[in-house]
């Protein structure tokens, strides 16, 4: 199998992105966990995808940047009031400390270097700014998971950097955000139905266990 760059991954999966995956619910889960109720808040989704988060969130303002032109069309349909635009998770065209709430959702495991990503959320938070930070689990990758997708009859891979815990702590703590809370995912009961689905019912019990979603609250430093 060919590993293909985000950029290509994400055109070829844009079309069928919006079909929710174990990982994708899962992660859904831990993310609604970490976020504070957002009315009255200014929400960013950097590397937003198709925006499907944003869209009912209830947020003041919701604002999805994503470096893909392709899942941002897919995502047309989303709210009205989604304001979404193509840009880098490590250069956003935002100005500073605009934001109250801060999703980086299943996209840092795309870059190699996740310090700039940090840097760069940092500048766009404003004082005091909730930050979540999920990623594909390292467990996950060390036991030979990689991040899949369907395309017509094949199956395709697209790169992934492992990131562990310490790496994160460290350049997020460098960017000025305190860590308030981690998490993770396994799969459990509640990923069942995506296996069932998918025909590989079978998987489930080799899998059941398996932290497969890593993710990190963090506060913006004054
Ligand atoms: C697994 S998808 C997650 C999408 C969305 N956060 C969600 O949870 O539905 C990863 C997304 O990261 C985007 N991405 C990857 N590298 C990026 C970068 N450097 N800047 C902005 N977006 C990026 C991809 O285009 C893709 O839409």
């Amino acid at each position: 199998m060919t590993v293909l760059s985000a950029q290509e991954g994400y055109r070829l999966w844009a079309a069928t992105y919006a079909d929710e995956t174990a990982i994708s619910f899962l992660e859904s889960e831990l993310t609604a966990d970490l976020t504070p109720p957002l009315q009255d808040l200014r929400l960013l989704d950097a590397g937003c995808g198709t925006g499907r988060r944003l869209s009912g969130a209830g947020a003041a303002l919701a604002v999805g940047v994503d470096i893909s032109p392709e899942m941002l069309a897919a995502g047309a349909g989303r709210d009205l009031g989604v304001e979404t635009m193509v840009g880098d998770v490590r250069d956003l065209p935002l100005p500073d400390r605009c934001f109250d709430v801060i999703w980086c959702r299943l996209v840092i495991g795309h870059l190699p270097d996740c310090a700039p990503v940090y840097r760069e959320l940092a500048r766009v938070a404003d004082a005091g700014a909730r930050l979540v930070v999920t990623d594909f689990h390292p467990a996950a990758y060390a036991a030979g998971h990689r991040r899949t997708f369907r395309h017509g009859l094949q199956v395709h891979e697209i790169e992934h950097y492992v990131h562990g815990l310490d790496q994160h702590l460290a350049m997020a703590g460098a960017a000025g955000w305190r860590l308030a809370e981690s998490r993770s995912a396994a799969i459990g009961p509640a990923a069942r139905p995506f296996y069932e689905k998918a025909g590989r019912a079978a998987l489930y019990a080799e899998h059941e266990g398996l932290p497969v979603v890593l993710a990190l609250a963090f506060d913006r430093e004054g």
